[in-house]
């Protein structure tokens, strides 16, 4: 389903990886483990484009993507949640939801999938009117991978998912994530 080919990223002058190649076929959860500043998170800001390879090819379901913008991937169904979680502070935890389905017109199905969220997430729809500042740590990772979801990926690329959370939170996440 997603193929890295031999690629090279660079920050300016400082190369952050080195000729990396990797393959995960569709309904396979791969983890990539390394040391602090070993290239992680520059391995999966390649693939979404946000720092595009200088060399090497990124094939997705078979197509080049490694010269797309990241609202393409996104669109392709190729959707990333980011290390730290980002979540928008200052919009309500639906209005964070809606955003994940931003590139989406299918107001039905957005509909749907809202409600499926909340029946993964049930702490989210009870704080759907709150801003997403105002969640804990775990209640942030699971809106930022609720949003990610919203916008019906076939592959999501998770960053440091666990990071910060008690163990008890971990599990609920990766037992999602498994789902
Ligand atoms: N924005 C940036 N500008 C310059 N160099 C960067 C930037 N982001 C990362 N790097 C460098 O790229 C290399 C890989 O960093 P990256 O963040 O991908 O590692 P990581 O495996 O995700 O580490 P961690 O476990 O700490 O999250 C490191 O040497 C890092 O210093
Ligand atoms: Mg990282």
């Amino acid at each position: 389903m997603l193929e890295l080919k031999g690629i090279s990223t660079f920050y300016g002058n400082i190369q952050a990886l080195h000729d990396i190649s990797l393959k995960v076929e569709e309904g396979e959860i791969i983890t990539l483990i390394g040391a602090n500043g070993a290239g992680k998170s520059t391995t999966l800001m390649s693939i979404s484009g946000i720092v595009p390879p200088r060399t090497g090819e990124i094939l997705f379901k078979g197509k080049p993507i490694h010269e797309l913008s990241p609202n393409k991937i996104v669109g392709l169904g190729l959707c990333q949640v980011p290390e730290g979680r980002h979540i928008f502070p200052d919009l309500t935890v639906a209005e964070n939801l809606d955003m994940g389905a931003f590139l989406r017109k299918d107001k039905k199905q957005i509909e749907g999938d809202l409600e499926y969220i909340y029946d993964l997430f049930p702490i989210l729809q009870k704080r759907r009117n709150q801003p997403g500042g105002n969640l804990s740590g775990g209640e942030q990772q699971m809106l930022a991978i609720s949003r990610a979801l919203m916008a019906r990926p076939q592959l999501l690329l998770l960053d440091e998912p666990s990071m910060g959370l008690a163990p008890l939170v971990t599990r609920q996440i990766f037992d999602i994530i498994r789902k």
